[in-house]
C-alpha cells in the first residue's frame, strides 16, 4: 500500500507542475523544469550536429522509419489475427499483450454441477499455491519427460494435490498409457497401493523409452485387463482389507462416457472420483460432467445456436486466439443441437457416438446433481500470460491459481521453471464426493 500512495502522489504532481504554471504560479518548479527542457534540446542538437559532421544522419534516419514502419505492421496486425495454427496464435498474442482475450477468465461462462447441499472443498486458494511450490520439483524428477497424449503439469498437480490431502487408503486407476499419473499417485501417498486397469500394459512402453510400472500396484493390464465395469470390486476390497469404501479414490483417464463410470463407481460403493478429462460442450471424445451440466439454470450454460448472437460474436472471435474454443458452426449440430457434442453423447475414445434428446441429457444431469456431494473442478495453475498456454479458452474456464500478472509469484513456486508444453493439456479436471441418491 504504501508504495501505491507513493505512485498516486507521484502521478497527482505530475499533473499538477503544468496547471500550476497555466494557473500563473510560477516559481522555483517553472524555473527548473525549463532548464530541463533546455537541456534536452542542447543534448539533441549536439547529437544532431555530430551526426552531420560524421555522415551517420542518413543511417539513423532510416532506421528510425524502419521502427516506425515494423511497429505499425505489428499493431496492424491485431486486426488480423484470423491464423488458425497454433504458434502463430501464440505468436500475435506474444505481440498483442493484453487485448482483453488473456485475462478474461470465466467470460463465456463456467458452468458447474450442483451438488444436493451446496457443500465444497475443504482446501483453500492458500492451500493450492503451497501445494503448488511443493509439487514442482517433485515433478521435475517425473520419469516420463514427454507425455504426449497424457497428463501435462496442470493435471499432475491435481491429481497428486487432492490424493494428498484426502490420503486414501487405497488408489484406483483406470487408463494408464505408460504410466505417468501411477507416478503421480505414488509421490503423493509413497506407501498406499494401487490398482490399475489399462489394456496395455505399461512395462510395453518401456521397450521404446520411458514408462514407469510401480511395485506396489496390482495390474489389471495386458492379458489380464479387466474394464472397470466388470471387475468384482467386492473382492478387490477384502484382498486390500479394506472395510469403508470412502477410504478409497479412484481416478478415471480411461476417455469413456462419464456418466456410466459414475453409475459404475456408486454401485461399487465409491465415494471419491477424479475425472481428468472433463471435456467442455462440444468438445473431446466422451460424454463429459462439464457437458451434462451445461444447463439452460447455470450460468454460460445453455447455447443459442442463432448465428448473429452475441455468443456467436465471441465465441467466432475467441477461436482464432485458443485451439480448443469452438464456435457456433461447431458446437451445434445440424438441428441446432448443442448439447454433449452437436446433440452426441460420445463414448470409449469416441468410438461410440449416440444421439440424444435434449430431454434425456436434461434427465441426465438432474440424475448427476442427485448423487453429488461435492463438485470442484480444478482451475488452470496459471494464466496464459505466464504459461504461454495455447488450447484451453480461459473464457470457459474458473480462475486461475496464479493470476495473470503476478509473475513474481509464478516464479516463487517455480513454474517459471517449467517448459511451456506442459501447461497445454488442461481440460477442467473434475473431484468429485458422490453418494446414493436421496429418497
Ligand atoms: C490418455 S491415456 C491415460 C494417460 C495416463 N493417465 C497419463 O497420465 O499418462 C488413456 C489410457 O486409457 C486406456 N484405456 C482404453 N480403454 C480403457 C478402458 N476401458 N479402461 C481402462 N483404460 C482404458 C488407453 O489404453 C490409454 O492407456
Amino acid at each position: 500500500m504504501p508504495t501505491a500512495n507513493k505512485m498516486l502522489e507521484g502521478s497527482f504532481s505530475a499533473r499538477r507542475s503544468p496547471r500550476a504554471t497555466e494557473s500563473g504560479v510560477s516559481g522555483e518548479f517553472d524555473g527548473s523544469d525549463e532548464s530541463k527542457t533546455r537541456k534536452h534540446v542542447s543534448v539533441a542538437a549536439r547529437v544532431t550536429n555530430y551526426l552531420i559532421r560524421t555522415g551517420f544522419i542518413w543511417p539513423v534516419l532510416i532506421m528510425g522509419i524502419a521502427i516506425v514502419i515494423i511497429s505499425s505492421l505489428v499493431i496492424y496486425s491485431r486486426d488480423l489475427v484470423c491464423i488458425s495454427a497454433s504458434s502463430s496464435a501464440h505468436i500475435s498474442r506474444l505481440f498483442v499483450g493484453f487485448d482483453g482475450l488473456e485475462s478474461d477468465f470465466g467470460s463465456l461462462g463456467v458452468p458447474w454441477c450442483r451438488s444436493k447441499h451446496g457443500a465444497t472443498v475443504e482446501w483453500t486458494s492458500q492451500d493450492l499455491i503451497e501445494g503448488l511450490e511443493e509439487f514442482v520439483p517433485i515433478y521435475e524428477t517425473r520419469p516420463i519427460k514427454n507425455n504426449m497424449y497424457g497428463m501435462g503439469f496442470d493435471h499432475s498437480f491435481g491429481l497428486w494435490f487432492i490424493t494428498r490431502w484426502l490420503k486414501p487408503d487405497l488408489m484406483i486407476e483406470s487408463g494408464a498409457f505408460k504410466g505417468h499419473s501411477t507416478w503421480v499417485l505414488r509421490q503423493a501417498m509413497p506407501d498406499t497401493p494401487i490398482v490399475s486397469l489399462s489394456p496395455r500394459h505399461p512395462e510395453k512402453y518401456l521397450k521404446k523409452g520411458a514408462a514407469y510400472v510401480d511395485g506396489n500396484c496390482t495390474y489389471f493390464a495386458g492379458k489380464d485387463f479387466l474394464d472397470f465395469g466388470s471387475m468384482d470390486w467386492g473382492r478387490v476390497m477384502k484382498k486390500h482389507r479394506i472395510e469403508d469404501q470412502s477410504r478409497v479414490l479412484v481416478f478415471f483417464d480411461d476417455h469413456q462416457n462419464e456418466l456410466k463410470r459414475l453409475k459404475q463407481a456408486l454401485k461399487a460403493g465409491f465415494k471419491h472420483l477424479v475425472f481428468e478429462d472433463n471435456y467442455d460442450t462440444g468438445t473431446g471424445d466422451h460424454y463429459s460432467f462439464r457437458q451434462i451440466c451445461d444447463q439452460f439454470y447455470v450460468r454460460g450454460g445453455g447455447h443459442s445456436c442463432f448465428k448473429d448472437s452475441d455468443e456467436a460474436r465471441i465465441r467466432s472471435r475467441r477461436k482464432k486466439f485458443w485451439e480448443k474454443a469452438v464456435d457456433v458452426e461447431e458446437l451445434c449440430g445440424p438441428g441446432e443441437e448443442w448439447w454433449g457434442v452437436r446433440g452426441h453423447m460420445r463414448d470409449d475414445f469416441n468410438h461410440s457416438n449416440k444421439a440424444i434428446t435434449y430431454n434425456k441429457h436434461f434427465q441426465n444431469s438432474r440424475f448427476v446433481e442427485s448423487v453429488l456431494d461435492v463438485y470442484w473442478e480444478l482451475p488452470p495453475v496459471a494464466g496464459p500470460s505466464l504459461t504461454h498456454q495455447t488450447r484451453y479458452d480461459p473464457a470457459r474456464v474458473p480462475g486461475p491459481i496464479v493470476e495473470d500478472g503476478r509473475y513474481g509469484l509464478f516464479q516463487r513456486v517455480g513454474l517459471s521453471r517449467l517448459e511451456s508444453s506442459v501447461f497445454n493439456g488442461y481440460t477442467q479436471m473434475v473431484y468429485l464426493r458422490v453418494s446414493e441418491p436421496e429418497t
